[in-house]
């Protein structure tokens, strides 16, 4: 059977663990300047409606790292841009690629893709999820602080794509997570009862901050948000992710944010640019950690 990976809900805790654990392997193959290249001969197509650096990158140079290819497919220039039924698409294009990766706003249209796709569909960010950036955050936390269960997490910010992620991997990792975000800005409901156990929603970001072994935020205004900027500054004001409280945190606490990141706004530069950031081995993981993935899904291992 087809497995698709559209939210982190599609693998198990066990099979979670493992991609991370292949995903810090293939860094080291990587690093060492190893050749590995089981996907020769391999395509996959990447789907953007939405702008994106990290995401492209790492999955073009990541497939070709691992001996295949990767085709960049925009809307703007293919018939999907032009009232092509996402279903026909689907199906097409599946019977050319091994494995698609899309980024769309509408979680639905991306399992509609999925539902009429031979080949493995990859959940690139939509409105709803980022499973992706999730992978090379849980391998970050992994590689600098060993096991993240039973830690304390704290979400300072929007209850968005992230934050709904977070949900999810607190549930598969099996970690606390406080959610501290102003009221009209929560996460959705479904995602939050689904996770209920490890989720808490904290609105003080100081008290949410408490103690905590992981700070993440995100910017407040996500794509396709973008007019309400204005209204979101002024909601956001209280949830700056700064000095003050970082020092509420534990003290071996790391800070993540997925990038790109709006120094001033949802984090003080004093924070994301400190000497003992994590926020660029966490954008680097996220090749490692999409390779594996790709292996996951295409070899079944
Ligand atoms: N974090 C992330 O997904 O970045 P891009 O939007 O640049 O892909
Ligand atoms: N929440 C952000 C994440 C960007 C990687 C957005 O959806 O724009």
């Amino acid at each position: 059977m087809t497995r698709h990976f559209l939210s982190l809900l599609d693998l198990s805790s066990d099979e979670l663990h493992a991609l991370i654990r292949r995903a810090s392997e293939l860094k080291r193959i990587q690093h060492r300047g190893d050749i590995h290249t089981p996907l020769k001969g391999k395509n996959l197509g990447m789907i953007f409606e939405k702008s994106s650096t990290r995401t492209r990158v790492s999955f073009e140079v990541g497939m070709s790292q691992l001996g295949g290819h990767a085709l960049f497919l925009s809307p703007r220039d293919t018939q999907l841009g032009r009232g092509e039924p996402i279903e026909d698409s689907a199906r097409v294009l599946s019977r050319m690629l091994d494995i698609i990766m899309i980024r769309t706003y509408d979680q639905s249209v991306l399992e509609r893709f999925a539902a009429h796709s031979k080949v493995p569909v990859i959940n690139a960010l939509t409105d709803l999820f980022h499973p992706c950036q999730l992978l090379a955050d849980m391998q970050t936390y992994f590689e600098h602080r060993g096991d993240i269960r039973d830690k304390r997490v704290a979400w300072i910010g929007d209850g968005n794509n992230m934050c709904h992620s977070y949900i999810n991997a607190a549930k598969r990792f099996d970690f606390h997570l406080n959610i501290a975000c102003p009221e009209g800005y929560d996460p959705d409901p479904t995602v939050l009862q689904a996770a209920k156990e490890q989720v808490s929603i904290v609105r003080d970001p100081l008290l949410a901050a408490e103690d905590a072994d992981l700070i993440v935020t995100d910017v407040w205004a996500s794509m396709g948000q973008e007019e309400e900027q204005v209204q979101r500054e002024k909601a956001f004001a209280r949830y700056q992710v700064n000095d003050g409280l970082m020092a509420r945190a534990a003290d071996d606490a790391l800070f993540f944010h997925c990038l790109p990141a709006h120094r001033g706004e949802e984090v003080s530069a004093s924070v994301i640019d400190r000497e003992e950031s994590v926020v660029w081995d966490e954008a680097e993981n996220r090749l490692h950690s999409q390779k594996a993935l790709m292996e996951f899904l295409l070899l079944g291992r």
